[in-house]
């Protein structure tokens, strides 16, 4: 279905972002990995071949964005599906928060988005079916987790960036998705350790509904769906991906 389509998605090298782009390639699409970690993204190339074109850079650095803009322009001429997925998240108290905390997590989950869209919307432009989706997190709906306020605030306006986009692209469909508790290496990059992440896995299994933790697949088969012409008329909707999580009332807290 996405023979030909050109996808480009940020934090490709690792978790939700490798995923999607492991079952788009799968699908036929080319992808452009847009990855900090530039070893991370030479693995993911061996590993999906040639149609995984690895871009290394920085979302909150917009000379990075602006070349990878034109490095997609003169490769491919348009971009049919951009993912705003690259993310990171930690624990920060209310009153220890320092100014570099704030831009730590707003820098990356925020500002890095925005400046893809503007970078990239003349690309998106020129394809016959053009699509955002931007990554949130069950953490924009919650308020359980004690010290989460920077990363959620973030994840937060992610959902109201997705309505402007609708508003201010007309042409360009935009959607949010807000994945639950998906295994990835983001908890170990936070700085928790195995057996932290083990125990917050075993607090969380219990009041996920679904009965298990997601995967990064979880959050790829809808990201391919929202971005294929089957989902034409859907334009800024939020899709909560958490195995129920969100419906039981009894999430209980770790923190
Ligand atoms: N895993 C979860 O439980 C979960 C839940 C809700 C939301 N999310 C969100 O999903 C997205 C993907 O997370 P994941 O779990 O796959 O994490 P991950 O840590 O496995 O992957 C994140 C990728 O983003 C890259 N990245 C980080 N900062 C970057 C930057 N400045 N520029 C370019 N790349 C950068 C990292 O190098 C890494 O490859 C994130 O936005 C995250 O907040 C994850």
């Amino acid at each position: 279905m996405f023979k030909d389509v050109i996808v480009l998605i940020t934090g490709a090298a690792s978790g939700i972002g490798f995923g999607t782009a492991r079952l788009f390639i799968s699908e036929g699409a080319t992808v452009v990995g847009f990855d900090l970690e530039a070893a991370a993204l030479a693995r993911t190339r061996d590993d999906l071949g040639e149609r995984f074109v690895s871009r290394p850079g920085d979302v909150s650095n917009e000379a990075d964005i602006a070349a990878a803009a034109r490095f997609v322009e003169e490769r491919f001429g348009r971009l049919d599906t951009l993912v705003n997925n690259a993310g990171r998240g930690t624990l920060v108290q209310m009153e220890a928060m320092q100014e570099s905390d704030f831009y730590w997590h707003y820098d990356v989950l925020v500002k890095g988005p925005m400046l893809m869209v503007k970078h990239f919307a003349p690309l998106l432009r020129k394809s016959a079916n053009p699509s955002i989706l931007n990554i949130s997190s069950s953490a924009a709906r919650v308020e359980h987790t004690q010290n989460h306020f920077l990363y959620s605030t973030a994840k937060a306006a992610m959902l109201k960036f997705t309505q402007h986009i609708v508003r201010d692209l007309p042409g360009i469909r935009a959607n949010t998705i807000l994945p639950g508790w998906i295994d990835t290496p983001i908890y170990a990059r936070a700085g928790l350790d195995e057996a932290t992440i083990k125990l917050v896995y075993e607090h969380a299994l219990p009041r996920i509904p679904a009965g298990r933790i997601g995967s990064p697949e979880d959050i790829g088969h809808c990201i391919l769906f929202l971005s294929s012409p089957k989902a034409s008329y859907i334009n800024g909707a939020s899709i909560d991906i958490h195995g129920g999580y969100l419906s039981n009332a009894d999430w209980g807290f770790l923190w």
